[in-house]
């Protein structure tokens, strides 16, 4: 499914005296079947981009190809509920909106609102509670009982169950604590590796961006100054600097393993990776 920006702006507040233009003139090509990370400091549009993938936001000028739908500005939008199926968007903290008395009904919820049948949603709650980890024991629980992590899951399951085909989550991580953080992680590389899902993902956690995503848009002031593979923005010595992008660890790492005379691989991304390379080299 293609996702095409061409030229979109936003403006929030448009006709009133505290207009405030939060996106300019994005042009952007996301690929399919990729993990891509959107990056940038706080309000520099990242969650204003995102809500145009599904349309809950309608670009104030320009337009955005998105598969078969083209959201334009200044028109009336149809077939939105069918765009909401496609891409499926995850708000930054997800667990305010769970709200049904129990686990399964939850994630239930979202296919019978979307006209599926009672039993293919409950079958497909099911499925997409075991992809993100949820153990059966929990579904007749209250939502409210689960751990952060689990939360996140749970509202998580509630998006795969429509089945989309693209997956945007918008700081998934946040709030977490770092083994709920890394597990959700790894859910969402394996939604990507195991059942193809495309992934657009809102993160501040850069060690987090370049061990794990494909691509990234990195947006400063409503503007994208970055768009392409992860690794060659990390690797951008004068942007970095220009722009104090904070390095992940696992480059500082590389850089000081060669400074002391190691060969590192360009493209290791895991310090798990790294080390293999260093006992390889110390055992030879
Ligand atoms: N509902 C809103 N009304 C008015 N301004 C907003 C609204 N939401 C965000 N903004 C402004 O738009 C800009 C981009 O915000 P946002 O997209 O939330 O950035 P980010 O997600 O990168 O932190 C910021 O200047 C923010 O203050
Ligand atoms: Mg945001």
């Amino acid at each position: 499914m293609r996702i095409h920006f061409e030229k979109i702006s936003y403006i929030y507040d448009r006709n009133l005296p505290f207009a405030h233009t939060a996106l300019s003139d994005i042009e952007l090509d996301i690929r399919e079947g990729k993990i891509t990370a959107i990056i940038g400091e706080t309000g520099s549009g990242k969650s204003t981009l995102v809500q145009h993938l599904n349309a809950l936001l309608i670009p104030s000028s320009g337009q955005i190809e998105l598969g078969d739908h083209l959201i334009k500005a200044n028109e009336k939008n149809k077939n939105l509920k069918k765009l909401r199926k496609e891409v499926g968007l995850v708000f930054q903290f997800p667990e305010y909106q769970l709200f049904e008395s129990t686990i399964l009904d939850d994630v239930a919820f979202g296919p019978i609102r979307f006209g599926i049948s009672k039993e293919e949603s409950y079958e497909r709650a099911r499925s997409a509670l075991s992809n993100v980890g949820i153990s059966p024991i929990l579904y007749d629980r209250n939502p409210m009982e689960l751990s952060g992590g689990q939360k996140r899951r749970v509202a998580i399951a509630g998006i795969l169950a429509l089945d989309p085909k693209i997956l945007v989550l918008d700081e998934p991580a946040a709030g977490l604590d770092p083994e709920g953080a890394k597990r959700l992680v790894d859910l969402i590389v394996s939604l990507n590796r195991e059942f193809n899902k495309t992934i657009i993902l809102v993160s501040h956690d850069n060690d987090m961006v370049y061990s794990y995503t494909d691509d990234t848009v990195f947006m400063r002031d409503g503007r994208v100054i970055y768009h392409g593979p992860t690794l060659d923005l990390f690797n951008d010595g004068e942007l970095i600097k220009k722009n104090h992008l904070l390095l992940p660890t696992v480059v500082n790492f590389k850089n000081r393993l060669r400074e002391a005379g190691f060969e590192v691989d360009e493209n290791a991304r895991t310090i798990e990776q790294i080390a293999e390379a260093v006992s390889r080299r110390i055992s030879r």
